[in-house]
């Protein structure tokens, strides 16, 4: 059932976005055209995107290499953490490319993860299982069948400030990453 009314509302954001794009190109130039494309598209998109905060995480510049910072996202009952692997990663920001983060609730059954930073890997009390933070929160063994979801990230230079701004995956007991 929630399958079929998911892929109702995917169609008809699909075709709200074809159906808006048509309209928009017909009586414009190719430029104008173009611009109207793009925003009938992200009205479109941003039907079906969650409405994820932008939140700070810390100063880049103050975040110790291999040292985990806590932090909440997208709510105050989402633990996180951000670390500075201390070389560039895929997904990382900051001046060196190096800051990730991630939900800290594993995937199997929720328990809260600890970082391990002579492995440098996430671990689980619970069941042993582990994620690695160098790899996109990738399972590397134990019970857990899902990845660790990813917190997005943004930079800005300006200030020195790490942002969160989305989720990668499923936040475990969650039917939806915003609540
Ligand atoms: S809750 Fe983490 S492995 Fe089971």
């Amino acid at each position: 059932m929630t399958e079929k009314v998911s892929r109702r509302i995917f169609l008809k954001v699909a075709g709200t976005s074809v159906a808006g794009v048509g309209a928009a190109v017909s009586p414009v130039g190719p430029a104008m055209a173009a611009e109207s494309d793009a925003a009938a598209i992200r009205a479109a998109a941003g039907m079906a995107v969650l409405p994820y905060p932008k939140a700070a995480v810390g100063k880049a510049k103050a975040m110790q290499p291999n040292t985990p910072v806590p932090f909440n996202y997208p709510d105050a009952g989402s633990p996180c953490v951000a670390i500075k692997m201390g070389q560039r990663v895929a997904g990382g920001v900051g001046p060196d490319g190096d800051i990730v983060a991630y939900s800290s609730l594993c995937t199997h059954m929720g328990c809260p993860l600890m970082y391990d930073a002579k492995t440098r890997s996430f671990k689980c009390p619970c069941h042993y299982s582990m994620f690695d933070p160098e790899k996109s929160g990738q399972m590397i063994c134990g019970q857990a069948t899902e990845d660790l979801p990813q917190i997005q990230l943004s930079y800005d230079a300006g200030s020195d400030t790490v942002h969160a701004v989305a989720v990668t995956g499923l936040i475990y007991g969650r039917q939806a990453n915003v609540l």
